[in-house]
């Protein structure tokens, strides 16, 4: 594991566009695996001034994001659809049958999370994959728990999930309970993991992430025994790391 600490979110942000852009540069038709939450916006700022500046081409890559709510439709202002629609997909020449999103609304959502997965294996696996991290430690909507989930699945989301992003819905009675998420052995197949984590609200998570044990109380922990994985940091969020140990 390796951990860049950066000065501003704005900076740890445009460090994961430069590499999702280099990855595109040095193989066009990479497979991105993309997060969503308020942590990423800057890196998909970042990558959308490239895309402008003519430095990177999305038109033969394909992308998957990590998770979306059940039951909300996807043009709610808070879908991950609409979110990822409007922070990234319309502003670059990623083409729309290759931007996929998990289907919180499909009629089986255990077969939508099969097929998901499937989908993955039969684009050749994910190459980079962002991860922002929830302050209970979890990635994607892996919440913590007695296991680790393998593959793309159902949760149940837990009541400080709830809590943390009730601000981006007009009361917390209208945040979805469940949502549908890619599991951490779809996280883990990526070749390279980015896990952005900004603000001293995330301080206490990327600790125990970096240094805690590996346990499924905290999804994040497993990132560890992954091959490739980078920590991209604000000071906020790294403020609790010893510079020694980290
Ligand atoms: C959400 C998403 C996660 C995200 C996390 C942190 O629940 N499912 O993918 O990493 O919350 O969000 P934020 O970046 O807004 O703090």
């Amino acid at each position: 594991m390796q951990i860049r600490i950066y000065d501003t979110p704005a900076q740890a942000g445009e460090a994961a566009a430069l590499i999702l852009a280099a990855q595109l540069i040095r193989r066009p038709d990479s497979v991105l695996g993309m997060a969503t939450g308020s942590t990423p916006i800057p890196a998909y700022q970042a990558l959308c001034r490239l895309y402008e500046a003519g430095l990177v081409d999305f038109s033969r890559a394909t992308s998957f994001n990590l998770d979306e709510y059940i039951g909300i439709p996807e043009a709610h202002p808070c879908s991950y659809h609409r979110f990822m629609q409007e922070q990234l997909f319309s502003h670059v020449n990623l083409r729309p049958e290759a931007a996929h999103v998990p289907d919180g609304n499909a009629a089986d959502l255990d077969a939508a999370a099969r097929a998901y997965d499937e989908a993955i294996r039969a684009a050749g696996g994910i190459d980079v994959q962002i991860l922002g991290i929830g302050r209970n430690g979890h990635i994607g909507f892996n919440e913590p728990g007695d296991e680790f989930v393998y593959g793309c699945h159902v949760v149940q989301l837990t009541p400080s999930t709830i809590e943390a992003n009730k601000r981006f819905f007009d009361s917390e009675a209208e945040v979805p309970r469940q949502a549908i998420s890619l599991g951490i052995g779809s996280i883990m197949n990526a070749r390279q993991i980015l896990l952005i984590a900004t603000g001293e609200d995330k301080a206490q998570a990327v600790r125990d992430a970096v240094c805690g044990e590996v346990t499924p109380q905290l999804q994040a922990s497993i990132l560890r025994t992954h091959r490739d994985v980078l920590f991209l940091l604000d000071r906020g969020a790294a403020s609790l790391l010893d510079r020694k140990g980290a």
